[in-house]
Parts: C-alpha cells; sequence; structure tokens
C-alpha cells in the first residue's frame, strides 16, 4: 500500500470534540491526496479514546463518523491507548480496500490534570501496580532506574533528548511549543514528577488530530513494512526490564518484511513517551548497540542536522501527545519529510533528501507497539 495524502490538526489545548479535530485532520488528508473526494473512501480506520473523559460518552463513534463524513461505508473503531493510531495504520493497511482513511482526533486536556491522568492511566494495570503508587511515570522512572544502574547513562542524557525534541518542536508551526525554544538549563532545572524525572523528561498531554489515506494506487510514498507486536500489562511480570520487548519483536519483524537494516534508515520518529523511552528505543530499533544508546545524543548523532534524525517534530515531548492521534501522526511528519516539504526543519541526513523513514508507536509502557517503514519511490 502507499501513503496518498496526510493531514493533522495544531497540537494545543483547543476546546473542541474530539470528532472535530478527526474530520479536520481527514478534510486536509483528503486535498493532500490531490483534492480526493470522501466518496473515493472505501472504509474508515478510527481511533480514538478520549470522549469519555470528556463527557460526551458517544460511545457509537462509527456512526457518527457516518454522518460527519456522508457516508455509509465499513468504519473499524479501534480504541488502543497511545498506540491507537500506530494500529489503525496496520490495520488500514492489511484491510484489502482499494483506499482507506485512517484517522484519530482526541480532546485529552479538558478537566483538571488529575483527572486527566487518571484518565491516561487507564492504559495500564490498575489493580495492582497503580495501587502502588505506580502511575505512568513512576513505572517508567523505575525502568529507567535499572538501566541506568547497568549502563550508566545518565540524567544530563535525558536532558539532552529534550533538548534535542524541544529544538525541532519551535520550528513545527503544528506542534504545541512552536517558537518557543527551552534551554538546556530550564531542562535540568524543572520540577521533578518522580525523582529523577523531571516534568521536561515526560510527554506533554494535548488536543489533536491527525490522519492517512493509504491506497493501493501508487503514489510517491510506499509503507513498506508494517509491524505489531504485543506485551504483559504487568510490567514487572516480564522477563525484559531495562527495555521494551515489543519493539524488539516489531523491529525484527518489520526489518525483515522491508529488506533493510536499521542503518538504511534516513529519519525516524520514535515514541518518546519519556526521554528514558527514546533513549532505550534506540537500542530496541537496532540504532545503536544495547546498553550504547546514550552515544546517539551526546555525540549529536539524532540532532536535525545529524546522519539520523530523530523527532525532527518536536515527538510526544514538545510536539505534545494527544494519545491516540500520536502514531498517525507520525505517519503524517515522515511522509512530509519524505516529499521535502518541512522547511525549518527539513532533514538532509548527509546533505541528501532523506529516501526512508521509520515511525515507532508504542501503546502504555511498552504494552504494545507498531512500526512502520515509509519509502520515498
Ligand atoms: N512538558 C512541558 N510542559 C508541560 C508538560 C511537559 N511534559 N506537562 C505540562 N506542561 C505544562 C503545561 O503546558 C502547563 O503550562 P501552562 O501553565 O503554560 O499552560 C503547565 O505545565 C501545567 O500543566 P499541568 O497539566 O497542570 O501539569 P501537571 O503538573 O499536572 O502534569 C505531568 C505534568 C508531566 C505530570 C503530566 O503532564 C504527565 O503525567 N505527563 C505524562 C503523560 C503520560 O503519561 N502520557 C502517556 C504516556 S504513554
Amino acid at each position: 500500500m502507499y501513503i496518498k495524502g496526510v493531514g493533522m490538526t495544531k497540537f494545543d489545548y483547543s476546546d473542541k470534540p474530539w470528532w472535530r479535530f478527526a474530520y479536520e485532520a481527514a478534510m486536509e488528508a483528503l486535498e493532500d491526496a490531490r483534492g480526493m473526494k470522501i466518496s473515493n473512501i472505501d472504509a474508515i480506520v478510527l481511533s480514538a479514546v478520549s470522549s469519555a473523559a470528556g463527557g460526551e460518552h458517544q460511545t457509537h463513534k462509527i456512526s457518527l463518523l457516518s454522518d460527519l463524513f456522508k457516508t455509509n461505508v465499513p468504519v473499524i473503531e479501534l480504541p488502543s491507548v497511545c498506540a491507537g493510531g500506530g494500529v489503525a495504520t496496520w490495520v488500514a493497511n492489511r484491510l484489502g480496500f482499494r483506499n482507506v482513511l485512517a484517522v484519530s482526533g482526541e480532546r485529552l486536556v479538558d478537566s483538571p490534570s488529575e483527572i486527566t491522568t487518571d484518565w491516561i492511566m487507564s492504559a495500564a494495570e490498575r489493580v495492582i501496580e497503580q495501587t502502588e503508587g505506580m502511575l505512568f511515570p513512576v513505572q517508567n522512572v523505575l525502568v529507567w532506574q535499572q538501566y541506568m544502574a547497568k549502563y550508566g547513562a545518565t540524567m544530563d542524557d535525558l536532558a539532552l533528548i529534550a533538548h534535542k525534541n524541544h529544538h525541532n518542536a519551535a520550528l513545527n508551526p503544528k506542534a504545541y511549543y512552536y517558537k518557543r525554544p527551552v534551554s538546556l538549563e530550564d531542562i535540568k532545572k524543572s520540577p521533578i514528577v518522580a525523582s529523577p524525572f523531571r516534568l521536561m523528561d515526560c510527554s506533554l498531554s494535548v488536543n489533536g488530530g491527525a490522519a492517512a489515506i493509504l491506497s493501493a494506487e501508487k503514489s510517491d510514498v510506499e509503507i513498506i513494512g508494517s509491524s505489531m507486536a504485543t506485551d504483559y500489562l504487568l510490567t514487572f511480570g516480564r522477563e525484559l526490564i531495562t527495555h521494551f520487548k515489543a519493539t524488539r519483536i516489531a523491529a525484527k519483524q518489520v526489518f525483515n518484511q522491508a529488506k533493510i537494516k536499521p542503518q538504511d534508515i534516513d529519519v525516524a520518529e520514535v515514541h518518546d513517551a519519556f526521554t528514558s523511552v527514546e533513549l532505550f528505543s534506540y537500542e530496541d530499533l537496532g540504532f545503536a548497540p544495547i546498553g550504547k544508546g546514550a552515544d546517539l545524543i551526546r555525540e549529536g548523532k539524532v540532532n536535525l542536522d545529524g546522519f539520523l534524525p530523530i523527532n525532527p517534530s518536536g515527538g510526544l515531548k514538545a510536539k505534545g501527545h494527544p494519545i491516540s492521534v500520536t502514531g498517525l501522526a507520525q505517519i503524517y511528519e515522515i511522509t512530509n519529510q519524505l516529499r521535502g516539504r518541512c522547511q525549518d526543519r527539513q532533514v538532509k541526513p548527509q546533505g541528501k533528501n532523506p529516501k526512508i523513514g521509520l515511525c515507532h508507536n508504542i501503546g502504555g509502557a511498552g504494552g504494545s507497539v507498531t512500526i512502520h517503514i515509509l519509502k520515498k519511490v
């Protein structure tokens, strides 16, 4: 399958219903697909979870989309928490229809922070881990403490990752932190959330929408790999504590499918739910040997002007993380990078236009993972 068109709203705290974000992103994707119309779409795959938090309580979302888009084609709903956009893409790629719209919209931030946080936490283990205080930052910091003890990386390495992602977001008009760079000093002085994680190690909850049109008809961006893997909900029931096994399984599959090696990737969007997750995912994805991920950020190799730019969009850290939308926002960014349309944040690894890009999307604390590899043809 090919990517025909992509669309994305600005990520911010706009007070619109989730479906409005989805609609705006879908309309932009249709326009981007050389003015395709909704009547050309044979099926829709939707991923959205936030309406339960926002008091809309609309569970028949597929019929709402029929109404919104004035279509009677099949609409498939796939809520898969933070991996929702990636799972929607994975399914759309396999459905067997000619033209499929994968779309997501979330109004995540419309309540006090503790309500939003509680809603996000429904993506993790509620009975055993959360009653012991293991919220997402805590769960992830415990993994990071094991990693630091074993491999000797430091909080300074994570600060460099946050700084890189904020630098990139400041150049991305659709990112929450557009035109607002954050200094390394401010990152290192930001409030502690779950020691030693600071505010600037955490992803930023925002509202937004993103969409992609997948088509069997040839276009300029081809999906050459699409994989998905899962792992146990109880993070500390897993055999691997310092990394995410689901990423490793999905990475092995996707590189086999695409018949390429991690070294062939020119640009990647990596799921930085926490700065630590970006760092050890360099290793899970095969970009660095195990225990050596920090070298990539220390040596600037993953910066916008490095040989493997990672999160040119600003990532979940500074573009923002509207849960299900993130996976499709990654497809939006990599498609536009391959098309050379990203202006101030356009990457040119080794002076050349990028040819192959990767999108890595995680649900929960490593409980599900999708990876897509796109190629400019
Ligand atoms: N990075 C930068 N700024 C952030 C931020 C972050 N991660 N989180 C919040 N902010 C900013 C907000 O924009 C807001 O700024 P404003 O006052 O200028 O509007 C301010 O900090 C307060 O926001 P609020 O949401 O009230 O912060 P909080 O202290 O209640 O929560 C976190 C902060 C980091 C604890 C919360 O955002 C969080 O839990 N993030 C992780 C979300 C998560 O786990 N997602 C799923 C991952 S799989």
